[in-house]
């Protein structure tokens, strides 16, 4: 039978520095929350319950916690008295029994599902406390990986490291892991006799060395055990996420022109023989098949590109947004909640919401959907093969039949039958010579003003 695996989230931490009244944990990398890039690896790790431990704003947190899993307990730390007594305050779930609990920090978001699995394997094989360490240049501030013949024999807090200690570059990355049916004792053995009075969980090291447990020390890199303390290390973890998450696509067959200037999200889906140009913002929820183009400066979020589109320069797709294969939406155009299919053109300056716009038709420059009438929003279809002439408003709940043809600068409030001409706008009329009237009128006016 599978290992049943608690992850206890460490976010009490005042998290001051952001200087922030958000707390900290529900801060995003590429628009998810820090807690939530935390929860999913730790689920995908097999993680079966979740305990989210944190100092205040419990309510916000547990409602981030939830859209991520419905097997999730936050815990109240009322004072802050170190990661040993956080841990603690999630009693009532690690009492239920799991075979492995993982403790992680809230604010690592880097930290990969496959190590967490590295931790697991470990407690597998027989190990009853796992550490993950990181080798670094610089220990200064973290706790120190105590070593005596290659073995894990304490952790000691740079604040209370010896000056031989105080060399040591493997270093804690925070992130450990325990067997359920010694959780209990380890943690209530935790005493405060260190430099900050506080209950370190990293104590548990020596504690189980002394208890004859089984202790090991797995190593990962340093950025994926990199914290957010402030919003400068928040942009330079997104920087790293955002770093990793381009390869990964330019490696599965995405052309980028300039990929740092390509800003992803946590889901954003990119197929293989794309290209994507300068300057591309990806929101939450975007799709882009194969051989589809994103032109410079464009602004996606929650919309579905098909194959063999074109976007932009400078186009706006939102929540809706549907493209259909072959079809194409050029500069300064928006597209909410619509569907563009097979062909169809919005090359230019259109604003197309609500709508369904059909197979090839074309839609000219400046057309507005005018879709909201201050209270409700309205829909607008047109045809296949349609022709909407620029400049044209359409009044939604309007019909633009199939093959039909609506004259340049028309402003259309009733359906137009498929295969039939509208126009909507007065009738131009020419008044001849008046031209050189008027100039003359005009002329004598400013002569007057300036005698
Ligand atoms: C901790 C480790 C250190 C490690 C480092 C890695 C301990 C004692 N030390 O030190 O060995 O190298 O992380 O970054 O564990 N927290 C609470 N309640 C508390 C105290 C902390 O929830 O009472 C949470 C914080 O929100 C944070 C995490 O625990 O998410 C770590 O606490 P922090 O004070 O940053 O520990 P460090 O001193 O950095
Ligand atoms: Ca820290």
């Amino acid at each position: 039978m599978a290992r049943t695996c608690l992850t206890i989230i460490l976010a009490a931490g005042e998290g001051s520095r952001m200087k922030s009244s958000t707390p900290k944990v529900l801060h995003k990398i590429a628009n998810k929350t820090l807690l939530g890039h935390v929860m999913n690896a730790a689920q995908i790790a097999g993680g079966n319950s979740h305990s989210v431990v944190v100092g205040k704003e419990a309510a916000k947190v547990e409602a981030e916690a939830k859209t991520h899993s419905d097997k999730v307990d936050v815990f109240l730390q009322t004072e802050r008295l170190g990661t040993g007594h956080a841990v603690l305050a999630a009693k009532d779930a690690i009492e239920r029994e799991f075979d492995d609990i993982l403790v992680l920090f809230g604010d690592t978001p880097l930290i990969q599902a496959e190590t967490l699995q590295r931790l697991r394997k470990s407690l597998e094989n027989g190990a009853q406390v796992v550490v993950l360490g990181f080798r670094t240049n610089d220990p200064t501030g973290y706790g120190r990986l105590v070593e005596n013949e290659g073995k894990l024999v304490a952790i000691r807090e740079h604040k209370d490291a010896s000056e031989d200690e105080l060399k040591i570059k493997f270093c804690n990355g925070g992130i450990m892991a325990f067997s359920g049916k010694h959780a209990m004792s380890l943690l209530n053995a935790i005493g405060n006799d260190n430099v900050n009075k506080e209950y370190y969980l990293t104590d548990i090291v020596e504690i189980a060395k002394k208890g004859d447990l089984k202790v090991v020390a797995i190593e990962a890199d340093e950025s994926e055990v990199m914290g957010v303390n402030d919003r400068f290390q928040l942009a330079q973890i997104e920087d790293i996420w955002q770093q990793t998450k381009r390869a990964e696509l330019m490696r599965s067959g995405v052309t980028m022109h300039a990929p740092s200037t390509v800003y992803l999200s946590y889901d954003t889906i990119i197929e293989p023989d794309t290209i994507i140009e300068p300057n591309v913002v990806f929101g939450p929820n975007v799709s882009v098949k194969s051989a589809a183009q994103i032109k410079a400066f464009s602004h996606l979020e929650g919309a579905q590109v098909a194959s063999k589109a074109i976007v932009g320069p400078y186009a706006r797709l939102r929540p809706g947004a549907q493209l259909k294969e072959g079809s194409k939406v050029g500069n300064f155009c928006e597209i909410k909640n619509a569907i563009v299919e097979e062909g169809a053109k919005v090359n230019h300056l259109s604003y197309i919401g609500d709508a369904h716009i059909g197979k090839n038709a074309n839609i000219g420059a400046g057309t507005i959907t005018c879709n909201y009438d201050g209270m409700n929003k309205h829909k607008t279809k047109i045809g296949e093969n349609a022709f909407i002439g620029s400049n044209s408003s359409l009044i939604a709940p309007v019909e633009i039949g199939d093959d039909a043809y609506v004259g340049s600068g028309s402003v259309i409030t009733s359906n137009v039958p498929s295969n039939d001409l509208a126009i909507a706008r007065s009738r131009q009329s020419n008044k001849t010579g008046l031209a050189i009237k008027i100039r003359a009128r005009n002329q004598a006016i400013k002569d007057a003003k300036n005698k």
